[in-house]
């Protein structure tokens, strides 16, 4: 007996996960990036069209950006030295969560390492209180899409309720919705539905504005009410006009509503707004904004840069850019013959191939193309609804999008 025995079990599990082929550790390593408007990724010295970033707005590579970046570590070093209640609170942390309050309309905001370090704590402290003196209880019914990103089902997964407490309804069936919260209403104090603002794998808008009625009319069902919590981990900084995300899709606020500096705002870190209340508590409970270091003081930097950005001239021009570039790019898939797997308007297009094989194939034919997109199977989507995902950019010129289109249609797979 010795540990010798576990590493060989940990060998067959990476085994078993190469046979299956979900392994995703042989990842395509960037050297780096052309100094073009529309940078193209170098890997061993060839140029590449990355068509699979989540950096929507082409942020990460703006000069005002990387400016405020070497600005801010000049000011406060490179790290934040602590955690925020010790002494990692920096002015610029601050700054931030004023700004994210003012362009989300709400009282106030929280930043955290990650948006999946957000989803953990925040969704973890409003299903129950941190320990045995808290006076939150977790007498309540979490009810998630069942397509909701991993980071929220980590976080009600460690909220460790009965089987019973935690329902998935189905995706965006917000009549099932209604039927959970129905059949509730008398057991439980309270209810918290929770869900992606826009849904990564199809690029799909969450129905907020029905949810939020439904939620509305259950809210004096339940004693302690009905809470919304959204992820909008895609649709913040890109979605809506002026990039509000699902909330100025759908002309809704959610009560509680989290965001990533990691895709387009072109940065990297995550948020919560909420009420006054809510964001005092969580600054009282969620462990990992407490236990855990903030966002290094560059990037602080290049995120507020990028949230001011957003509302002047450059920012509204890339938005439409955006708008543009998505709108063009699907006429013309459509002009050489392909289907999407749904009629998105967000950056993330779904191409349907609907074959895994095919689809495997086609992304390595892209590749040798110089094209850099991602090929979606199942268990991801249905079978027979194998994707492959696009996501364009507002610095995506007119030229890189008719050279993917060309590239697809040198390739045709009929769906
Ligand atoms: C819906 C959603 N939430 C959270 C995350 C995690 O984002 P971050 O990189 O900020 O942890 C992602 C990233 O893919 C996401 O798509």
């Amino acid at each position: 007996m010795s540990r010798k025995n576990f590493f060989s079990v940990l060998s067959k599990e990476i085994e078993r996960i190469d046979k299956a082929k979900t392994s995703k550790r042989f990842e395509k390593i960037i050297d780096g990036f052309t100094k073009e408007k529309s940078p193209k990724a170098i890997i061993n010295k060839k140029k590449y069209q990355v068509f699979n970033s989540n950096d929507y707005l082409g942020l990460r590579h703006h000069p005002l950006l990387k400016k405020a970046e070497q600005k801010a570590s000049k000011i406060y070093g490179t790290g934040p030295g602590a955690v925020r209640f010790i002494s990692g609170s920096l002015k610029i942390h601050r700054d931030i969560e004023k700004a994210l309050a003012k362009f989300h309309k709400k009282d106030d905001a929280m930043v955290f390492s990650s948006s999946f370090a957000t989803n953990l704590a925040v969704l973890y402290c409003l299903i129950s209180g941190q320990n045995k003196d808290s006076l939150v209880d977790a007498n309540v019914i979490v009810i998630s899409d069942a397509l909701n990103h991993r980071s929220i089902i980590d976080g009600i997964r460690i909220a460790n309720l009965p089987k019973e407490q935690r329902t998935i309804f189905r995706h965006m069936d917000t009549g099932h919705l209604s039927q959970i919260l129905e059949a509730n209403k008398n057991k439980y104090k309270r209810a918290l539905v929770v869900t992606d603002g826009v849904f990564s794998m199809l690029g799909e808008y969450q129905k907020l504005k029905e949810i939020r009625n439904i939620i509305d009319r259950y809210d004096g069902q339940y004693e302690n009410g009905v809470l919304l919590v959204v992820d909008d981990a895609h649709g913040v900084g890109i979605a809506g006009k002026t990039g509000r995300g699902i909330e100025e899709i759908e002309g809704v606020k959610a009560d509680v509503l989290i965001g990533t500096f990691g895709k387009a705002f072109g940065a990297d870190g995550g948020y919560v707004v909420a009420s006054q209340t809510i964001i005092d508590y969580l600054r009282e409970s969620a462990a990992t904004y407490i236990y855990s270091n903030s966002i290094p003081p560059g990037t602080a930097g290049a995120v507020l840069k990028s949230i001011e950005i957003l509302d002047k001239t450059a920012g509204k021009k890339l938005l439409k850019n955006s708008k543009e570039n998505v709108a063009y790019f699907k006429k013309q898939m459509k002009k050489v013959g392909y289907q999407f797997a749904t009629d998105s308007s967000h950056p993330i297009q779904p191409v349907l191939i609907g074959d895994p094989i095919k689809t495997s194939d086609l992304v390595g034919k892209l590749f040798k193309k110089n094209i850099i997109v991602t090929n979606i199977s199942f268990p991801v989507v249905p079978k027979g609804r194998d994707e492959i995902r696009v996501q364009i950019s507002a610095v995506h010129t007119k030229k890189d999008i008719d050279q993917l289109v060309k590239a697809f249609e040198e390739e045709l797979v009929y769906n």
